[in-house]
Order: C-alpha cells, then sequence, then structure tokens
C-alpha cells in the first residue's frame, strides 16, 4: 500500500473517534501480512486511562492474528493547518508499543512529509 493510500485510510476512520474529552480526533492504519488494520482513540471518563489511535490499531491487528506490521500511518484531524509536528506525531506510549510490536514498520504522519521509523521516534527504546 502506498504511503498516501494508507494516510487516506487514517484520516477516514478517524471521525470515528471517541473523544468527548479532548475533541481531538486521531485515527491509525496499519498495515499487516498485506493486510489493513484500523483504530481510533477511545476517551473515557477516567481520563488517563484513555487509548491511543495507534495502540487501538495495534491492538485490533494483533487480536486478529496479523503478519508482521510493515507500515503505520497516523492522523490527527483535528490538529490546525500549520500545527507544529509534535501536535501530529504519536505519544511516548505508542512510541513503545510500536517498538515493541512493530520494529520494523515505516510510520507516516499525516501533514509531514517525512517518513519515521521507530528509532527516529524512540531511541534507546526499552526492551526485553
Ligand atoms: N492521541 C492519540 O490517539 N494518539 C497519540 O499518539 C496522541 C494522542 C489522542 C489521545 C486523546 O484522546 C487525544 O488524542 C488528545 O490527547
Amino acid at each position: 500500500m502506498t504511503r498516501e493510500e494508507l494516510l487516506a485510510a487514517a484520516r477516514e476512520v478517524a471521525p470515528r473517534a471517541h473523544c468527548p474529552y479532548s475533541h481531538f480526533r486521531v485515527g491509525a492504519a496499519l498495515v499487516a501480512g498485506e493486510k489493513l488494520y484500523t483504530g481510533v482513540n477511545i476517551e473515557i471518563s477516567s481520563y488517563g486511562l484513555t487509548l491511543c489511535a495507534e495502540r487501538s490499531a495495534l491492538a485490533t491487528a494483533l487480536s486478529a492474528g496479523a503478519g508482521p506490521i510493515t507500515q503505520v500511518a497516523v492522523a490527527c484531524i483535528d490538529a490546525p493547518a500549520g500545527a507544529p509536528i509534535n501536535q501530529r506525531t504519536p505519544c511516548g506510549a505508542c512510541r513503545q508499543w510500536l517498538s515493541d510490536l512493530a520494529p520494523n514498520a515505516t510510520i507516516y504522519v499525516d501533514g509531514v512529509s517525512q517518513d519515521f521509523s521507530i528509532s527516529d521516534l524512540l531511541p534507546y527504546a526499552f526492551g526485553l
């Protein structure tokens, strides 16, 4: 799948985000074993238990028995036009999930032209 196709898939699911507190909708799409998996951020009343879109997509893929994850795309569709990169890139927790579960993936961030590897986003990542 191309970069633009995967980013489009992430943007397409983002409106399904459940984010009544932040109103900041995020979609994630990933390719694993040639199949597409998606996720959105899900917030609950205990804010700290929020599930980000990236972890949602990773959990969906792993739960489906997906193969190796080769590409991941993230789209923060409520980031203002011209928002800095840090309003678009995966959070720290998601970076660790990506490091553990998608260590060889290429990561695309909507609105950012650079492609990332996990070591770009999380150098010296913890691992067991
Ligand atoms: N969020 C994500 O879904 N992914 C990230 O990597 C960063 C933040 C969500 C969590 C919360 O629902 C909202 O964006 C605002 O932080």
